[in-house]
């Protein structure tokens, strides 16, 4: 005989595991299935190992999707400080870093232990090391069969598998492959909140930065980010760098605004001013980190003394370090990316269930839709508010 369970979830991650306390709280019989050896194995990495779980500030315009407008039921109805709540009632220290983005102040593993205790006492089950091989409709719901070569029986369906971000950490396209069997649009799907890469010549050019990080602001048509940037040996990385990806695409310019809160001609003429015979290359030292200085420095020839320099060639140095336009030439795609864009096509899904309008039980939760939100905790709060909201309609 078959085993049974009201809801079967495909996934034991973020959105997976709220999904299962929420369902298996409203008495529910919850399995879990994940072929890793642990769960929410994201959840351990994300952070530098303390996992921003949530920002302050979430909310529908920290969030890419074809719908802008599929999110603002879910994050309404399962908010940040929802999630806060839960963290606090587990008594999880945490501080708030940079703009909102709030981690955990021990270990991202806290977060995972929560989540685990959270489903044990509502008795949500969970497997793990068991792949799935098929998701097939049948006369009461669904029938899954597993990696062990098990036949599961499910009401429901809830597919949580994530994207396609990161496959060394066991990230499958499952989701996708099940929408299309389902006959379900999807929405190509790219790697987000990633590095972007540069073309040999350029980066030849740019060996000398590596490893130098400096407070930028990143344009990409109307849209900019101000974090820090960071010069790498592929190209270009660092927060403001992996927000702005998510809005790339091949052959596109950005415009790298480095020190965006300086006037940096100004500062040239204010230090003309008080002391004409330094150096550009040591008046910009002032300003930017040496080599960096250096490299701006040794791209104006004219520049050498202050007193030498008219305001045309400082608005010339300023530009090339405050407007300076690079044209990617790639980025470092799913290997490093923190998420996959696209994907199950919202449209398919109701937005206050996740369930898929066109199969009814089965549902789409987490990175796997259609939404990829900033960097800075918008992801798992997506996948906190996905799970939370499939699991009371289940
Ligand atoms: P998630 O990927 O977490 O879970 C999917 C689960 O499904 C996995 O456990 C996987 O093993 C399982 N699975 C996949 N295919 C399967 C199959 N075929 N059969 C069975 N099981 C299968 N976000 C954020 O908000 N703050 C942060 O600090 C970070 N930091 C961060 C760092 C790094 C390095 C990465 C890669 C990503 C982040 N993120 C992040 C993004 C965040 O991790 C991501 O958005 C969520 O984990 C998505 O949650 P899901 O539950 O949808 O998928």
């Amino acid at each position: 005989m078959a085993r049974k369970f009201d809801v079967v979830i495909l996934g034991a991650g973020a959105a997976g595991m709220m999904c299962a306390i929420r369902a298996g709280a409203r008495g529910r019989s919850v399995l879990v299935l994940d072929h890793a050896k642990a769960p929410g194995e994201k959840i351990r990495i994300s952070g530098g190992g303390r996992c921003n779980f949530t920002n302050i500030h979430a909310g529908p315009k920290n969030y890419l999707s074809s719908n802008p407008h599929f999110v603002k039921s879910a994050l309404a109805r399962y908010s940040a400080q929802d999630f806060i709540d839960l963290v606090n009632r587990h008594g999880i220290a945490f501080h708030e870093k940079t703009l909102g983005q709030l981690f955990c102040d021990e270990s991202a593993k806290d977060i995972i232990r929560m989540l685990l205790s959270e489903m044990e006492a509502v008795r949500a089950k969970l497997e793990l090391q068991t792949g799935v091989t098929s998701v097939e409709g049948s006369a009461d719901g669904f029938r899954i069969v597993t990696s062990t070569g098990e036949t599961i029986e499910a009401g429901s369906v809830v597919v949580a598998t994530g994207g396609k971000s990161i496959p060394k950490m066991g990230a499958t396209g499952l989701a996708y492959d099940i929408a299309r069997q389902f006959d379900l649009k999807l929405v190509e799907t790219r790697p987000g909140l990633v590095p972007l890469t540069l073309d040999p010549g350029l980066l030849e050019k740019l060996a000398p930065l590596s490893g130098i990080a400096a407070p930028a602001e990143i344009r990409h048509g109307k849209t900019s980010f101000r974090e820090a940037l960071l010069f790498t040996h592929r190209g270009l990385s660092g927060p403001a760098i992996l927000q702005i990806s998510s809005y790339w695409r091949e052959g596109d310019e950005i415009t790298l605004v480095i020190e965006p809160d300086r006037r940096i001609a100004d500062d040239l003429k204010a230090a003309r001013k008080a002391n004409g015979k330094q150096l550009v290359q040591t008046a910009l030292s002032d300003i930017l980190p040496k080599r960096l200085a250096q490299f701006f420095a040794e791209k104006h020839p004219a520049a050498t003394k202050l007193a030498d320099c008219s305001d045309k060639v400082f608005d010339a140095v300023a530009a090339s370090i405050q407007d300076w336009r690079i044209r990617p030439a790639g980025s470092e795609g799913y290997r490093t990316a923190e998420v996959t864009l696209g994907g199950i096509d919202t449209s398919e899904l109701d937005s206050k269930t996740m369930q898929a309008k066109s199969v009814p039980g089965l549902y789409f939760i987490g990175e796997c839709v259609d939404v990829t939100g900033w960097l800075g905790g918008y992801n798992f709060q997506w996948a906190w508010s996905s799970g939370h909201v499939c699991g009371e309609a289940l």
